[in-house]
């Protein structure tokens, strides 16, 4: 009888078959089974609508901004009523608010995880994370290179408030192991690394982690949920900094954070105490630019495999780092935990000075920190991200004076390597 219907669909759809009404009624409830059976919304359709039918007041396809510090109470029973618990409202945005939320929902549906938290950065989220997992007296572990915001937040104002971290290669993920003790509570990640692209063993540092029960935390702000996907892979939390591809045209500060209903629970509370809560407004931004994430980030994915090949063969370049080049020392690792290597690529040219030179005669490319945006940018770390470091802790970041760190946009490939040709050509 199946086989019959799937015969009479077939000559539906070829529009040679009229069935009658109860066999119509059949078919449908055929096509509605076999929908909630093997269709999951792809991340393309996820990114756009979510999880489930959206219905805005006054029937706005776009989802509205409650610019709003506050929300009014109809009377003082129902402000009772809320303060116990018995009806969902708003009260205050930094408390939440229905623009976040959305937001919020919006991410976790991207990272597969049970909820989420928007913020005002991406520092906000990392601090609102680690406050919420540390206490004075208690200690972490980060692999190292990480962002130079991040490794400050580590080294200066956790190490005042009498949290410890302790740093591992990520390539010696294994140390950390004779680093945990009783009051260890986080392992903390970033991968693929700024500005150098070395590739975390996720799956390894999860193994460590859970070993010695700890909270793994992932910042996943270079490879985007539509690259990499740590929480399906077992992570506990995935940070972001939002400013970046998530809101991707540098034209948004702001964080997320996702994790299991729990955890973010207590990341609100956190958040309400420290303050940084995102504002209605950039929460809009975020979900306007999340739409457009999939299409993106799959160009900046090409461009930067173009760029990274054409600068691999380039005579005046000393090295080239990009996890999608075969010659990237964990090329195997990142094709096993990645779908696509990003916009992020990374070169050497022989000093500091050559590196100017080029990057003073880029034209395409924007001179300018951050990264993710529609538009490409360059960037040398020394005069940017890692300033004023000492020489050792330029060799512990894996930073030389002569990088430059590209941010593959969304602009045609060629112009792009014909705006890097010519700025080579400059130098000799
Ligand atoms: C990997 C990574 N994490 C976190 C941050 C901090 O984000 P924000 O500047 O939004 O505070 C950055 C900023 O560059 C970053 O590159």
């Amino acid at each position: 009888m199946q086989k019959l219907y799937f015969i009479q669909v077939y000559l539906v759809n070829l529009k040679v078959y009229t069935p009658d009404l109860s066999l119509r009624r059949a078919l449908s409830k055929i096509k509605e089974i076999s929908m909630k059976k093997t269709k999951k919304r792809s991340f393309p359709t996820l990114a756009i609508h979510g999880e489930k039918e959206a219905h805005f007041p006054f029937g706005s396809a776009a989802e509205p901004i409650f610019q709003t510090s506050t929300f009014v109470f109809k009377d003082s029973d129902e402000l009772k009523k809320y303060q116990e618990g018995k009806i969902d409202k708003y009260l205050y945005t930094r408390y939440g608010n229905p623009t976040l939320k959305l937001a919020e929902n919006k991410m976790a549906v991207l990272e597969g995880a049970e909820a989420g938290l928007v913020l005002s950065s991406g520092m906000a989220a990392v601090t609102t994370t680690v406050l919420t997992l540390c206490k004075t007296g208690d200690e972490m572990i980060s692999t190292e290179p990480i962002y130079g915001g991040t490794l400050n937040l580590f080294q200066k104002l956790f190490f005042n408030l009498g949290i410890k971290v302790h740093f591992v290669d990520p390539l010696k993920l294994d140390r950390a192991e004779n680093l945990i003790k009783g009051n260890t509570k986080l392992f903390f990640s970033e991968t693929p690394t700024n500005p150098n692209l070395k590739v975390v063993d996720i799956k390894k540092l999860l193994k460590i982690a859970k070993k010695h029960k700890l909270a793994s935390v992932i910042d996943n702000t270079f490879a985007t949920p539509y690259n990499q996907n740590p929480i399906n892979m077992g992570a506990d939390i995935v940070v972001h900094s939002a400013t970046k591809y998530l809101g991707g045209h540098s034209d948004l500060v702001a964080g997320v954070i996702v994790g299991r209903k729990k955890f973010i629970k207590s990341a609100v509370e956190t958040m309400k105490m420290l303050g940084g809560c995102l504002d209605p407004f950039g929460a809009f931004l975020l979900l306007r630019g999340l739409k457009t994430l999939a299409i993106r980030v799959e160009k900046q994915n090409q461009n930067g495999e173009k760029i990274s090949k054409f600068l691999s063969k380039h005579p005046k370049i000393k090295k080239v780092f990009y996890p999608g080049l075969p010659s990237h020392p964990q090329h195997q690792l990142a094709k096993s935990q990645m779908k696509g290597f990003g916009g992020m690529v990374c070169f050497e040219v022989l000093d500091l000075k050559k590196a100017i030179k080029v990057m003073d005669n880029l034209k395409l490319f924007l001179n300018a920190t951050s990264l993710g945006g529609v538009e490409s940018l360059a960037s040398i770390p020394v005069l940017t991200s890692h300033y004023g470091f000492s020489e050792k802790d330029l060799k512990r970041a894996g930073v030389v004076p002569g990088m430059i760190r590209l941010s593959c946009g969304i602009e045609d490939g060629e112009d792009l390597i014909e705006d890097l040709k010519q700025a080579l050509d400059k130098i000799r």
